[in-house]
């Protein structure tokens, strides 16, 4: 028996060896860590067990059947975070260049198989040259287990993916799939196609930093929702998530105890609406003058700044928070805020996490490249985000809510379940100006003085419109509050709609307009 235990710690430390010593140290020389570093990082105490350590590849093509690594390339197992139990694969770059073989694949959707059986997060740390190019169609095969696992566990599980090197070809589309994307400077990146197909096809010259890099994907085309300085803090990042989300669609939202319950800081928030309607103002001031401190943990920051959203806690529990910010283009809705958005919302109905809405949105925004691209598909996926969900909807109107922008974002038209609105709103079809410009053409063109009339017309409409109280006539607004009681209101409104159940007309599943 002694000889049968050395000979499984033989084996054993074979797989911790990963492609070997020389190239554990390119990797750390390139300023990665390993795949086993980085689990070690990820879960609580470095304990994580291992499944399928001594998996090997099963090819013969191109002299592979004389090379073979314990484990082929991807580290999976379970481990828990902050307590919680969560199914990781992590790819070792040491070992072909992390490619993806039929076995690696294989690994990777035992772990899901279980992810989705007991309900619990995945985790992918994503470090791959492709598909393993000596294999062929069999790895293709491979990636397509994923993808299609990726897609039957989508709104089942939470599904995050963390980018830690290269992730090229047909590999990005699990990412893509599932429901956050993290990625890390300078040391990874994402494209369909990299530098030198581009530069044969289009003939433009890109480095791969450029082209599919952490900052280019989390502030231009939005695939990233973060973008970490390092790996460490990447890792931490995706702890950070995990607290805010529950396990999978039939838990609830984790309640954290020691969520400090007093909102950040003490600024009033009777003074934060400037005097003059057009001046801006930073809506995470908002933000965090209502949720308990220091909770707020924003998603695609520095993507369509011109929408806020990002998780944050009530009274210790999780919501999610959209947000127009008037400080980026006034808060007008654009087709990148507008798919940012219902991103978001999607993702917090899937896993039962409230929604509030802080609502300050002239409009959507004119003009060719907006209609062009679409505007009119794209800004329909936030009307239909929020109007499909289900999880508790509270909306506060803190100043402008104009024309479409008003439906759209959340209003008890759509299903919200509670709506507020500050005595400074103004919910109207447009903005006084353009109102009076368009109703009152006839008159301010025949009149003496035209600028005087058009002034005077603005005047009245704002004065009939440029108000919460129309609407909250109608019963369009449950409630105008001063802004200063918006945390208390919130938090009771919250608890009332804790129980909340709403169903859906049944169906196979909407046709969200794509
Ligand atoms: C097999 C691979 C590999 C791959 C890298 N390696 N990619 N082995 N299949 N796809 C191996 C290398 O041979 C090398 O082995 C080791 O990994 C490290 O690679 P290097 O090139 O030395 O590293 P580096 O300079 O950092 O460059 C990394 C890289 C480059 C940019 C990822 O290796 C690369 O371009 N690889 C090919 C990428 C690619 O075209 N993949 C297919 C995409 S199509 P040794 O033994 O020397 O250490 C695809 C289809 C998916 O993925 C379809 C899904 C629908």
């Amino acid at each position: 028996m002694k000889d049968k235990i050395q000979e499984l710690g033989k084996k054993r430390e074979e797989g911790l060896q990963g492609g070997g010593k020389k190239r554990i140290e390119q990797q750390h020389k390139k300023g990665k860590l390993t795949a086993r570093e980085r689990i070690q990082l990820l879960v609580d105490e470095g304990i994580f067990e291992e499944i399928g350590m001594l998996v090997t590849h099963r090819s013969v093509d191109f002299g592979l059947d004389k090379e073979k690594y314990a484990g082929d390339g991807v580290v999976t197992g379970f481990g828990k975070i902050n307590g919680r139990l969560v199914y990781i694969f992590s790819q070792d770059f040491t070992v072909f260049g992390g490619s993806l073989s039929e076995t690696h694949a294989e690994k990777i959707c035992r772990i899901m198989d279980l992810a989705m059986q007991n309900g619990a997060p995945l985790i992918g740390l994503n470090d791959s040259g492709g598909a393993r190019i000596q294999e062929g169609v069999v790895s293709l095969g491979g990636y397509a287990d994923i993808f299609y696992r990726n897609t039957l566990a989508s709104g089942v599980i939470p599904q995050i993916s963390a980018v830690m090197g290269p992730c090229a070809g047909g590999a990005v589309y699990s990412p893509a799939i599932t429901d956050f994307i993290l990625m890390v400077e300078n040391t990874s990146y994402m494209f369909v196609t990299g530098p030198n197909v581009v530069k044969t096809v289009t003939h433009e010259e890109v480095t791969s930093e450029e082209l599919g890099g952490a900052s280019v994907h989390s502030a231009k085309s939005g695939v990233a929702h973060f973008s970490c300085a390092n790996e460490v803090e990447c890792l931490n990042n995706i702890k950070k998530l995990l607290s805010y989300i529950p396990q999978n669609c039939e838990d609830d939202t984790p309640l954290l105890q020691t969520s400090n319950l007093k909102p950040q800081t003490s600024n009033n928030l009777d003074n934060i609406i400037p005097d003059n309607p057009n001046q801006p103002y930073d809506i995470r001031e908002v933000i965090t003058n209502v949720i308990d401190a220091d909770s707020f943990f924003e998603v695609h920051k520095n993507f369509a700044e011109n929408i806020v959203v990002g998780f944050a806690r009530l009274g210790g529990r999780s919501i999610g928070i959209v947000a127009n910010q008037p400080a980026h283009l006034a808060g007008v809705l654009d087709i990148h805020a507008s798919t940012k958005a219902a991103r978001f919302v999607r993702f917090c109905d899937c896993f039962n996490i409230p929604l509030l809405v802080f609502e300050d949105v002239p409009g959507f925004l004119p003009g060719t490249d907006q209609e062009w691209n679409a505007i009119i598909t794209n800004g329909a996926k936030l009307l239909y985000a929020f109007s499909e969900a289900t999880v508790p909807r509270i909306t506060v109107i803190t100043r402008k809510a104009y024309g479409g922008a008003y439906d759209v974002m959340n209003s008890k038209h759509i299903g919200a379940d509670m709506n507020y609105a500050w005595p400074s709103a103004e919910i109207a079809v447009m903005g006084a100006k353009g109102a009076a410009e368009i109703i009152f053409k006839k008159e301010i063109a025949e009149a003496k003085v035209p600028e005087a009339k058009w002034k005077e017309k603005e005047s009245e409409y704002q004065e009939m419109f440029g108000n919460p109280y129309r609407a909250a006539e109608r019963g369009f607004i449950d409630e105008v509050i001063e802004p200063s009681q918006t945390r208390q209101k919130l938090i009771s409104a919250f608890a009332m709609l804790e129980n909340k159940v709403a169903k859906l007309p049944r169906k196979k599943h909407g046709n969200i307009p794509l």
